[in-house]
């Protein structure tokens, strides 16, 4: 799973202005600063692809990137952003769902889940909700390379994610695929790229 060609293409503000090329697309949702804009620079292995921001709140539009002129990478804001405005906020219901539910090309959402911080109840939330409406989903924990922290509780990312994994359980029969990651480090990009090849996209 080389990626030879990494191309931004649009910005979009809402489904029915992405682009209509009709190539397959992956892509990835999360909490605000959780990682997406960084996993897709780490994917493509360019820096700033996708730009990134210490602050939450950086992508706020639906962001097409072309890989291998073949298969879109789509990168979008980030929910669960407190301290956006309200209208931001049901912004994000309103638009992210109408792709979610409306994109004919989308292969499979990667949903990005913190690995430093206990399970969040925004995060099963949107399992959940994906689920129910029957979109493929795999988790992908970022930030695998930070060690244990007193502020986050002083737990590994291994323990978060076995709790997370273990919270699963109630909305699927069957665990989703998932994987571990660092954008710092590298850690998954390999397998996360063999995944996305064994889906057919390329
Ligand atoms: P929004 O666009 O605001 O929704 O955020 P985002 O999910 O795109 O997050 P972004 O990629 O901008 O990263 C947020 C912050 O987390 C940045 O300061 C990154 O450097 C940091 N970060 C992202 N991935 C990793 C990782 O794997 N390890 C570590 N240690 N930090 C990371
Ligand atoms: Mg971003």
């Amino acid at each position: 799973a080389q990626v030879k060609e990494a191309e931004f293409i649009k910005s979009s503000s809402k489904e029915t202005e992405c682009p209509t090329e009709g190539f397959p697309e992956i892509a990835l949702v999360g909490r605000s600063n959780v990682g997406k804009s960084s996993l897709i620079n780490a994917m493509v292995q360019r820096k700033e692809l996708a730009q990134t921001s210490k602050k939450p709140g950086k992508t706020q539009l639906i962001n097409h990137f072309l890989i291998n002129k073949k298969w879109y990478l789509v990168d979008l804001p980030g929910y669960g952003f407190a301290k956006a405005p309200t209208a931001i906020r049901t912004d994000w219901n309103e638009f992210t769902k109408d792709y979610f539910l409306n994109r004919k090309t989308l292969v499979t959402v990667l949903l990005l889940v913190d690995a430093c911080i206990p399970p969040q109840q925004i995060d099963l939330d949107c399992v959940d909700w994906l689920g129910r409406n029957k979109i493929p989903v795999t988790i992908v924990f970022t930030k695998c390379d930070r060690k244990k922290k007193k502020k986050n509780g002083g737990r590994n990312p291994e323990e978060n994610i076995q709790d997370f994994l273990e919270k699963l359980k109630a909305f699927f029969d069957d665990t989703p695929p998932w994987i571990m990651t660092s954008s710092t480090t590298g850690q998954g990009r390999d397998e996360l790229m063999r995944h996305l090849a064994q889906l057919r996209l390329f």
